[in-house]
């Protein structure tokens, strides 16, 4: 998976991918990043990427040339265009289900916002899917767009050690995981369920799956309705 990243602030998208197990997927060559810095593509002299919103409001917005020829620039030589993702709080809700969708991707481009935002013109000729992480609102899109890529990430085969470890989780079947625990055995007089102890494979997958159930039920209302239907 190649992650081009369009921003203002390639540093802060470096910093945080070059951490932990978005690290050793870089160097084990399962992801790529490739951060492009929207300024070094102004064709303005003093280096300016934003100006004020025609019909007046508060705030600047980034202006579409320097977008254009950044996006020009990582595309040129591509025969197939990497869908690219506009992060915004003006859009549908990233979830686990776009993340596998994303997963299956060989290139993505994440476009990163600041200031008020940026001319919809450019929105318009460039972005193939808006995505938000929330409905609250970021100064910036680098946060979102680390966001979406280590989910991203963590679904391609040999990302992570335990291939298991990203198919048994949250969401997967629109259930929360269940409850775990390691040693000791009792920890401040809690006990560890007797099920866990028990090695009957059998049982431990129901009780599993009885905890995932409760969960979402207790936690997530919405997920579990979802599955379950109203009535339940
Ligand atoms: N940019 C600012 N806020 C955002 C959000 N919640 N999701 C995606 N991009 C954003």
């Amino acid at each position: 998976m190649i992650f081009n990243v369009m921003t203002l602030f390639p540093e802060m998208i470096e910093d945080a991918m070059n951490t932990s197990i978005m690290k050793r997927a870089m160097e084990g060559e399962y992801i790529e990043l490739k951060t492009f810095n929207i300024r070094d593509y102004t064709l303005d002299k003093h280096n300016k990427v934003d100006d004020y919103p025609y019909g007046g409001g508060a705030g600047m917005l980034m202006q579409a040339q320097p977008v254009y020829d950044c996006y020009k620039a990582i595309t040129e030589n591509k025969d197939k265009k990497p869908r690219v993702i506009f992060v915004t709080p003006q859009a549908k809700v990233f979830d686990q289900a776009k993340a596998q969708e994303l997963a299956k991707e060989d290139e993505l481009i994440f476009l990163c916002g600041h200031y008020e935002g940026i001319d919809e013109r450019v929105l318009e000729e460039i972005v193939t899917d808006n995505i938000s992480i929330g409905d609250y609102v970021l100064t910036g899109g680098e946060l979102p767009a680390l966001v979406m890529m280590d989910a991203i990430s963590r679904l391609v085969p040999g990302v992570l050690n335990n291939e298991d470890s990203s198919v048994t989780e949250s969401f997967d079947d629109g259930l929360l995981e269940y409850p775990q625990y390691t040693r000791p055995e009792v920890w401040n007089d809690k006990k560890v369920p007797d099920v866990l102890l028990s090695g009957h494979h059998k049982n431990i997958e129901k009780w599993r799956y009885e905890q995932s159930v409760l969960r979402t039920k207790e936690r997530r209302e919405d997920l579990y309705k979802a599955k379950f239907g109203e009535n339940i």
